[in-house]
């Protein structure tokens, strides 16, 4: 597939585009955004209608991590990541799924996490919005299967990218042996291709997303301090 690669980083875009037409003779469009921003959905779908694109597959892979305490969380930083996480993936998968129901066809992949399943002490912003992601998206897969547009969530564990840095934990993904990007990416697109509502990447994963199914949410919450707990 030809893609429009979106996000504030241009240089970073422009980089990775190069990277992709060289390697699968596809082009790239760069749209360089803050999805932070009250209408960011919006106008980015009036930026690539106006340049003539048709979108046959979303990937609402955007979004920031925080691990704080309660005492020093950033409040205005901790609405930013609602906007970005939850309410412009909101935006675009609304408005996204409405022109794929005209056509008949299309696909959304909304990236959740493996804390989509459960609450997690001092990252409860940004673990309740993955949850929001995976009902959301459920909801939207099931109401939209049968009209040819499916509606996947991708629920990576721990992958080694620049998440954990940006999160306030830096080095975190390596010292977890986190995954690679391209086995995760793999798994969800594999996923979407079997027009399934989600999946977690890895069986570990997959084993730790039930946790909260088989033991009440009240025992993993409090189990969940021990891992993002501050020292000192
Ligand atoms: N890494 C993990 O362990 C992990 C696990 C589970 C789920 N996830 C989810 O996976 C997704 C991708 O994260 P990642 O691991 O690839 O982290 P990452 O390396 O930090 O990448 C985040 C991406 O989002 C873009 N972005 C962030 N804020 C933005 C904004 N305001 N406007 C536009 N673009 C913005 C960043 O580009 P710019 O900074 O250039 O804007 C970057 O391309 C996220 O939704 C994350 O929650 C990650």
């Amino acid at each position: 597939m030809h893609c429009v690669l979106v996000a504030r980083r241009e240089h970073h875009l422009r980089a990775l585009g190069r990277e992709l037409e060289a390697a699968h003779g596809i082009r790239c469009e760069i749209v360089s955004a803050d999805l932070s921003k009250p209408n960011a959905g919006r106008e980015l779908l009036a930026e690539v209608a106006r340049r003539g694109i048709v979108v046959e597959l979303m990937v609402n892979n955007a979004g920031f991590g925080m691990v704080s305490s309660v005492e020093q969380t950033d409040v205005g930083r901790a609405l930013e990541l609602i906007q970005v996480n939850v309410a412009v993936l909101t935006e675009l998968t609304l408005l996204a799924a409405k022109e794929m129901i005209d056509r008949g066809h299309g696909g959304i992949i909304n990236i959740g996490s493996i804390v989509s399943f459960q609450p997690v002490g001092y990252m409860g912003v940004y673990a309740a919005s993955k949850a929001y992601v995976l009902h959301f998206s459920e909801a939207l897969w099931a109401e939209l299967r049968a009209r040819g547009v499916t509606v996947t969530t991708l629920c990576p564990g721990t992958t080694r990218t620049e998440f954990f840095d940006q999160s306030g934990v830096p080095g975190w993904a390596e010292r977890r042996h986190g995954q690679d990007v391209q086995t995760v990416v793999r798994a969800g697109l594999d996923a979407f291709d079997c027009g399934r509502h989600y999946v977690v990447s890895g069986w570990i994963n997959y084993l730790v997303s039930l946790a909260a199914r088989f033991a009440t949410r009240a025992a993993v919450a409090k189990w969940s301090l021990s891992i993002f707990r501050p020292h000192g």
